[in-house]
């Protein structure tokens, strides 16, 4: 059995080494439960004399350790438990507003003052959206493993194309999901995410977001498309910006065009951004094919229209300077927060 102040000496020995409050109650309970219970528990054997001077000794000891213990109770009343409720909190991490999303939401400004409602589709479509309602042939290029993103299905090749799944390679399809349920005249932008089986690198992603735009009634012309994104343009850039039409195709607009916008880096004169030419490729459009007007149970031979799509990415690099797409998607806070 131990020597009762040997035992006194080494808890007062631990009690000072302990530098947490949280420690010197936890040897405190130690001492009590396990030290001293023992020591009580032995006695019964001891016989006399010696039996009644140690129960003493460890009655004295216990009754020290009881009010080390309470002292230290106090002292957590007193200071750790105390909350200073005029200390500053700790700040929350505020985010910021995504380029894209901000580009996004401008541009829907733009247009829903002109008009344009903003309508939205699914981002995992079927072929018939994707691809045949918009006049693309069975065996277009496009459809390949190396441009769409497929989505595995059971027996595939054997399911008709309203059931084959796909990640949407462009916001076209919303075009006839929403002319399909209503009547003509139309006036719609469709801000969303796209895919495409990319290997990436600084301009190409697996997905970027576009912007389409479609305008469908009696009589529409290129004039009226000219004059839409002229005011687009103007109101983007808060700038005087030139823009023109080269002819291009897509299977869905007749005729088809590229729009360029004159370089607004190096005011036309040439840089890398343009590839010295002055200009940047930023939108493809056109007429509305009439093989997609009638998709959508519209009847081409009285209404007509135009439609385009923008690459927002593109816009946002432009407008920021940034030099790769990839950030964008990459989640550095070092980079979303400059904006
Ligand atoms: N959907 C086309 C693309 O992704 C762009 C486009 C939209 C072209 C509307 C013409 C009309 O490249």
């Amino acid at each position: 059995m131990k020597d009762i102040s040997q035992l006194k000496e080494e808890f007062l020995k631990e009690l000072k080494k302990a530098k947490k409050a949280e420690e010197r109650r936890k040897i405190c309970k130690k001492y009590i439960e396990e030290e001293l219970s023992s020591v009580f528990c032995s006695i019964k054997n001891l016989a006399g004399e010696k039996r009644t001077k140690i129960g003493k000794e460890a009655n004295e000891l216990r009754r020290f350790i009881l009010e080390q213990q309470k002292k230290e109770k106090e002292k957590r009343k007193e200071g750790e438990g105390w909350i200073d409720v005029t200390l500053p909190g700790n700040d929350p991490e505020m985010g910021t507003i995504h380029p894209l999303t901000q580009l996004q939401r401008r541009c829907v400004d733009i247009f829903s003052r002109m008009g344009f409602l903003a309508v939205e589709g699914p981002e995992m479509e079927n072929e018939w959206y994707n691809f045949d309602a918009l006049n693309f042939k069975e065996d277009h290029p496009v459809r390949e493993m190396q441009d769409t993103l497929f989505v595995k299905q059971k027996n595939r090749e054997s399911l008709p194309a309203k059931d084959k799944l796909l990640m949407r390679t462009q916001t076209s399809p919303v075009q006839v999901r929403y002319m399909e349920k209503r009547k003509p005249p139309f006036r719609i932008i469709v801000p969303g995410r796209v895919f495409r089986n990319e290997a990436t690198d600084s301009s190409h992603e697996i997905n970027f977001y576009q912007l389409e735009g479609l305008m469908v009634g009696e009589n529409i012309s290129v004039a009226n498309f000219k004059a839409i994104i002229n005011f687009f343009f103007q109101e983007l850039f808060y700038d005087d910006i030139d823009f023109r039409l080269r002819p291009s195709f897509f299977p869905f607009t007749e005729p088809s065009f590229e729009v360029d916008i004159s370089c607004s880096i190096c005011a036309k004169k040439g840089c890398s951004v343009c590839k010295n030419t002055g200009w940047i490729e930023v939108m493809g459009a056109g007429m509305v094919h009439p093989n997609v007007l009638e998709s959508a149970k519209v009847d081409s031979a009285k209404f007509n229209g135009f439609a385009f799509g923008v690459g927002l990415d593109r816009f946002a690099m432009i407008e920021h300077k940034i030099d790769d797409i990839r950030l964008f998607y990459g989640g550095d806070l070092r980079f979303l927060k400059q904006f």
